[in-house]
């Protein structure tokens, strides 16, 4: 018997952005309950929802400032015990994000590491002398914009920050920290939550000499911070060995609740993936690389499969998320981008591991298209050339009423047009080849056939390139991600098109040569 996750798929909820059951314009524990329906219906197994604990809001949720009480924007814990309850009534689980790379600056654990240098909290955090010319200890930067390291005027000492300032890093080798968090972990399992997404799990610890990182390339757009990011070679801020002991203890921790702990990481390279999930630590991780990944079919290809060859069970699969652009927009917009997004997550329905939707990824929604005065993600505001995230998190389209559903009168937080009637839930749910029943009707296959994830996977030699081919027990997953039908020669036997993403090949029986259409990926079983 596996465990609960194997074969089920995961829908990740931005509370801020899915329901607003007071009407105060942000989204709310008690609106996503009243929303439980619509998930069971369309089919996840487990929701997945990023932070709703106190927080002052400067990374909208992930500065957190007390990991075990509930923003009062978002409820309280009355309401997160009634919504897991609901929630597992409907046989759906409950996945909440942990941030334990950083607090915010709010946290009292901060506050008091600030007011003495003898606090016994100031070593739950990073701090390091200034360089000798008085700057930053070293040359690392954040992902947010400028040093990884701000000036505490008081103390003459620099505090670690891989975000903003305002979400200063914890200080993992200490022990008091470890044990602060195994309570968290097991505060939120007492409650009933089923597992944790944990933010940056790659982070936590940091190269004990924290020397600099070394520049792979120039930089251009010194404001630009994704490009300053990712001029470096993150090789002693990130991905240290060390950091999968602590996984090791959590899964001690959380063991007895069979809770999952599903990690965001970003190793350097894909061979180092393997060491969260091997033996006894995270149990999947999020392979992140396709959500940043404009429409390049061969290289996405090429990484599903080493990912998958890596680690079969071990894959977190996602093509949307909080932090990206939407697949539909990123693959290249209009029909084609949603087809693409469509034919690519097929695809990692029959990779093994446990797949996740992002909130109305399954509408085939575009990015939203805002204002530069209504941005709200501190990338934007705070860079002159900052990509900002905003575009993917604005409210859930339910339908056509006032702010497509999210609230009843108030002004949702995150200011957008509304959508028109063909984007939302009412609009879609009545039509059978709408994107939302597509993707219905994909949960339900890949439920349908427990080789999909079960099976031994077996890679074929051929397609290459644009496409590729996988063959678990007896079922067969074809991506063709070229712009043209492709022939693809089939094993011996009659296989039944279970699932198409275009939708013009369900129910086809075929043997031998099988033409598979354009941009799609076919799901099919022996007959
Ligand atoms: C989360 C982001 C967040 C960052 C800092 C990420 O990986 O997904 O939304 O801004 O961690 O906590």
């Amino acid at each position: 018997m596996g465990r609960w996750w194997s074969g089920s798929v995961g829908y990740e909820i931005y509370p801020r952005s899915f329901a607003d059951a007071n009407d105060d314009g942000y989204g709310d524990l008690e609106g996503l309950r009243l929303r439980l329906p619509y998930l069971e219906w369309l089919g996840v197994d487990a929701i997945w929802l990023a932070p709703f604990y106190s927080s002052p809001g400067f990374d909208h949720g992930y500065d957190v400032s007390h990991y075990c009480e509930v923003n009062p924007i978002h409820g309280d814990l009355d309401d997160f015990d009634r919504l897991v309850a609901d929630a597992h009534d409907r046989g759906l689980r409950v996945v909440v994000d942990i941030v334990p790379n950083h607090s915010s600056s709010h946290h009292r654990w901060f506050q008091q590491a600030r007011e003495s240098r003898d606090s016994p909290y100031r070593d739950y955090y990073i701090w390091k002398d200034p360089a000798r010319d008085g700057g930053p200890p070293n040359n690392w930067v954040s992902h947010f914009g400028g040093p990884a390291w701000t000036l505490d005027e008081a103390s003459g000492q620099y505090w670690c920050h891989l975000f903003l300032p305002e979400q200063p890093d914890l200080n993992w080798t200490n022990p008091a920290v470890r044990e602060e968090f195994d309570g968290i972990l097991r505060f939120w399992c007492d409650r009933g939550a089923d597992g944790f997404r944990i933010d940056v799990a790659h982070g936590l610890m940091k190269d004990p000499e924290f020397r600099d990182n070394p520049q792979r390339v120039p930089i251009t757009d010194p404001e630009n911070p994704a490009e300053v990011f990712g001029a470096y070679d993150h090789l002693h801020d990130l991905d240290q060995d060390a950091t999968t002991d602590i996984y090791r203890r959590w899964n001690r921790v959380i063991e007895p609740y069979d809770a999952i702990l599903i990690g965001e990481t970003n190793p350097r390279t894909i061979d180092r993936v393997a060491r969260y999930v091997e033996g006894d630590g995270l149990h999947t991780i999020f392979y992140l690389e396709p959500v940043w990944m404009s429409w390049k079919p061969v290289e996405l290809l090429d990484k599903l499969e080493a990912m998958n060859r890596a680690s079969d069970t071990g894959v977190s699969w996602v093509i949307d998320n909080h932090d990206a652009s939407r697949s539909a927009t990123l693959f290249g917009g209009g029909v084609d981008g949603q087809h693409r997004s469509l034919a690519m997550m097929t695809f990692m329905c029959a990779l093994g591991g446990f797949p996740f939707l992002w909130e109305g990824q399954e509408l085939g929604l575009h990015d939203a298209q805002l204002e530069t005065t209504n941005l709200e993600d501190p990338i934007s505001t705070r860079n002159e050339h900052g990509i900002g995230r905003d575009v993917t998190r604005t409210v859930m389209p339910w339908d056509t009423t006032h702010a497509n559903g999210f609230s009843a009168t108030a002004e949702p937080w995150l200011v957008a047009p509304d959508r028109p009637l063909e984007e939302t839930v009412a609009g879609q749910k009545g039509d059978p080849d709408s994107w939302l029943n597509k993707h219905r009707e994909l949960l339900s296959v890949r439920k349908s056939l427990p080789d999909l994830w079960q099976g031994k996977p077996q890679w074929f030699a051929a397609p290459r390139g644009n496409a590729r081919a996988l063959r678990r027990g007896d079922t067969i997953a074809v991506a063709n991600l070229g712009q043209a039908a492709m022939e693809f020669e089939l094993p011996p036997g009659s296989w039944e098109v279970r699932y198409d993403s275009r939708g013009t090949a369900t129910g086809d029986r075929l043997a031998g040569p099988a033409t598979v259409a354009a941009e799609a990926t076919y799901l099919l079983s022996l007959r």
